[in-house]
């Protein structure tokens, strides 16, 4: 997501802060701005600037220069509320400009309390939902609170998943203050000698200081030229441990990980969290960003679901879950081979545009196709502002966060649960049978679940690491699966081989016998996954015919005490969920083990050769 800095200390604030987001770019790359104290007093010096900090930021700085200042906060962008601009970009400051907050996360209700702040008289000049927070602190300052108590008082009223850090122009140094929250979304007090640092990455820190203080849950920070003091969701004054860190500046940005990849793998849990919230409660999905397809909804007579690579997999996975719940005909199509193929596209036919990137050249060829012929277009992308999200009617975001490694993890398991969401939406607008709403019902109770299960499964990676260590020297694997399985063995082996530069097929488990088969001989590598009731007898002969010419099974299932268990070689087993959300958990069992393995073969695993993170060129 986005990252944050501040600074309080003897130093020249700008070059700090300038210094940690350059270190943060990589967490969010749209816009970028820095909010000054001056040391007189009055208002903060706001420089903020659309783009990459060299071409937006820097180029503002000499614009319009600040002075030397000691206190200031950073922000490095990365959209979820309004597109990438200028007046968007953090800091946002209050209606007399003299505290700035920068923001990372999601304001749940930010739309009522702006509502409420306008109509006593705040305001308002950007579209994020930040911009509530200053408003909110403002009008406790105004009542008489100090900054920390009015940051206090403004956080109580905020809904959602965030850290802040708000910076306020005091009357000469000893007025300077900054304060730090984390709801959620991580923040750390760097401690310096006689100078303090709030980041939102220990990367930002790294140059200045190796002693950090990792603020806990409902934490707050205040941090002046004389020190600094932690205090908990209650306001009571409580004492944190001071960690000392010892990565080097690149690891810092990864994480302490080697891999983004893994990173990314391990951010899972909180993507989640961050994709479902606010969008699911009492049964019901909340997506008001669908307000022009559920409008037309009752008019639709099919619906295509389009994508690329790992995107066209969530699409697959998608498909049944869309037909059964809007009670029409869905298909799951290949960009590439959409544009071309003539397909019979009209006012009735949604057509639904899965895309990280939003950029994707195939994808976008599509959208064009869909907008001439007047079908209603929808789009499920992880980047607000890209070409996808202002060419649909409507876009619903899924909010993973800045994904670096070329290989998608995170952005693929939020779009699964984006389109299961949607899905269970426009199902319940049209209407649908009461099995179908029990499916729906089954997916809203299991899917907050999902991320405490994903904990569990990246804690215990033994058996993968053992499967991994058992495919490394291989150059051939196959995966194996029926329905959502094929859908989770079509990835899993994009996966691999994009990373391992293993060969992987999938094959849909009942098409072995009619030709795959014949490549199967002694151990060579086969990873069947099992995770539906109705196909699990059916997937246990499929695990036979296997067994019978010899080849290795490695059983990815959420039975690990069935029968089929019993005669793999190996088995890697998953939670148990709603079956519809199962792909999820496995898609999380199948990169752990293409990442193990590219690891053990010695590859390049965030940038495997010969592809591009985003494909803008057909
Ligand atoms: O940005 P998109 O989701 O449209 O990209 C489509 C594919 O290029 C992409 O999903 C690719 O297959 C993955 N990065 C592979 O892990």
């Amino acid at each position: 997501m986005c990252g944050i800095v501040g600074y309080i200390g003897p130093r020249c604030a700008t070059d700090v802060i300038m210094d940690g987001l350059r270190r943060l770019e990589y967490r969010g790359y749209d816009s970028a701005g820095l909010a000054l104290v001056p040391r007189a007093g009055g208002q903060v010096h706001v420089i903020k600037r659309q783009g990459e900090i060299e071409t937006g930021l820097q180029r503002g700085l000499q614009e319009d220069p600040p002075r030397f200042s000691g206190a200031g906060i950073g922000h490095t962008r990365w959209a979820t509320h309004g597109p990438p601009s200028d007046d968007n970009a953090h800091p946002h400051t209050d209606c007399t400009g003299s505290l700035a907050v920068v923001h990372n996360g999601i304001i749940e209700n930010y739309f009522e309390l702006g509502q409420a702040l306008r109509e006593e008289g705040h305001k308002f000049r950007s579209e994020v939902d930040t911009e509530v927070i200053p408003h909110l602190v403002e009008t406790h300052r105004d009542a008489g609170a100090d900054l920390l108590e009015a940051t206090m008082e403004a956080v109580r009223n905020l809904r959602g998943a965030y850290a802040l850090a708000v910076v306020e122009s005091g009357k000469g140094d000893d007025g300077e203050a900054l304060v730090g929250v984390r709801r959620e979304s991580p923040l750390i007090v760097g401690v310096g000698e006689d100078e303090y640092f709030l980041a939102s990455d220990i990367a930002a820190v790294l140059p200045y200081t190796r002693n950090v203080v990792i603020l806990e849950n409902g934490d707050f920070a205040l941090l002046t030229r004389n020190g600094y003091a932690i205090f908990d969701e209650s306001g009571q004054e409580v004492e944190r441990p001071v960690e000392v860190v010892d990565w080097d500046a690149e690891d810092a940005e990864r994480g302490g990980h080697p891999h983004f990849m893994i990173k990314e793998i391990l951010e899972q849990p909180a993507a989640w969290v961050a994709a479902l919230q606010g969008r699911i409660g009492d049964d019901t999905v909340y997506l008001p960003e669908l307000e022009y397809t559920t409008g037309i909804v009752d008019r639709l007579s099919q619906v295509y679901l389009v994508g690329c690579g790992t995107s066209y997999h969530a699409a697959l996975a998608a498909r049944p879950q869309f037909e059964r719940m809007l009670g029409i005909p869905a298909r799951a199509e290949i960009a590439s081979e959409f544009r071309y193929a003539d397909p019979a596209l009209g006012t009735d036919s949604l057509v639904v545009f899965v895309s990280q990137s939003g950029e994707t050249a195939d994808t976008l060829a599509c959208l064009d196709l869909a907008k001439q012929a007047d079908a209603p277009t929808l789009g499920i992308t992880n980047v607000v502002g890209s070409s996808l999200s202002r060419g649909v009617d409507d876009v619903v975001f899924t909010r993973a966060g800045p994904e670096i490694s070329v290989a998608s993890t995170k952005t693929y398991t939020t779009q699964l649960l984006i389109l299961d969401l949607i899905a269970g939406h426009l199902g319940t607008t049209r209407g649908m049978r009461e099995e179908n709403a029990q499916r729906m019902r089954a997916v809203l109770a299991h899917a907050p679940d999902l991320p405490g299960e994903a904990e569990r499964l990246l804690d215990d990676q033994e058996a993968v690491l053992g499967v991994a260590g058992y495919l490394a020297p291989w150059e051939d694997a196959f995966f194996i699966g029926r329905g959502l399985d094929f859908a989770a063995a079509m990835e899993g082996q994009l996966k691999l081989k994009e990373i391992s530069y293993i060969h992987a097929e999938a094959c849909a488990a009942g098409e072995l016998k009619h030709g795959t088969l014949a490549l199967i001989e002694q151990d060579i590598p086969v990873i069947a996954i099992s995770t539906q009731d109705h196909l699990r007898e059916k997937m246990a002969s499929n695990v036979e015919e296997v067994r019978a010419r010899g080849g290795w099974i490695c059983l990815v299932t959420d039975r690990p005490e069935d029968r089929t268990a019993a005669i793999a070689d190996a088995v890697i087993p998953i939670p148990r969920t709603a079956e519809v959300l199962s792909p999820v958990l496995v898609a999380l069992a199948l990169q752990l083990l293409a990442y193990h393995t590219a690891v053990m073969r010695g590859c390049p695993v965030d940038k495997p050769r010969n592809l591009a993170k985003s494909v803008t060129v057909e």
